[in-house]
């Protein structure tokens, strides 16, 4: 999938049901992806609802039996919405994070999905130049969307990419 250095040593597969042990390490991971988010919100327990809804199918990428990176989509209908996403920092802008987005666009392609969205921190510069990079769009903003847990708020920038 991915053009980078790292590529002969990890592994992309999709996430299909799940064992105990693996949903702890992918919620592990997801953790330390979000270490400094100021809005990080799930749970472990919400983390596991999510895995569990109709429509949500998640790829990972491992390197050995680390998890390096993830990304979460729900399907309804002909739509799917990024539920998140997320790099390990120390395999950070080495390709990862665009070959998960991209495999999993051409996975909504052969399922015939016409439109993917997600929505994204403002600040959030590096995810937003990533799905720009991958050919999605500005469509939309909502206001203070966002929580701090300082109390802030921030906007919820919408990008959608149309197939
Ligand atoms: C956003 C994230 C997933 C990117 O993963 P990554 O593996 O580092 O990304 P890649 O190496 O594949 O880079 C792909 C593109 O993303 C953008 N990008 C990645 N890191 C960047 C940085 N530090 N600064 C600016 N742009 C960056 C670039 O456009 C890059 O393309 P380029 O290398 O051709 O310039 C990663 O930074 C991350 O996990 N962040 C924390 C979690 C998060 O915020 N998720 C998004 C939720 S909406």
């Amino acid at each position: 999938m991915g053009q980078n250095n790292l590529s002969e040593a990890l592994n992309f597969y999709a996430l299909n049901r799940p064992q105990k042990a693996e949903v702890a390490s992918f919620y592990e991971l997801y953790l330390s992806c979000f270490d400094d988010d100021p809005t990080r919100k799930w749970s472990q327990k919400g983390f596991e609802e999510i895995l569990s809804l109709e429509g949500v199918a998640a790829h990972l990428c491992a390197r050995g039996d680390n998890l390096s990176g993830f990304i979460i989509w729900r399907v309804t209908c002909d739509e799917s919405e990024i539920l998140n996403i997320g790099v390990a920092a120390t395999d950070r802008q080495k390709g990862i994070g665009a070959s998960l987005l991209n495999g999993m666009i051409a996975r909504m392609e052969k399922e015939k999905i016409a439109k993917i969205f997600l929505e994204v921190r403002e600040g959030n510069v590096e995810a937003k130049a990533l799905y720009n990079n991958c050919g999605f769009k500005v469509t939309g903003r909502r206001k203070a969307y966002y929580s701090h847990q300082d109390g802030g708020r921030e906007d919820a920038v919408i990008m959608t990419k149309l197939l």
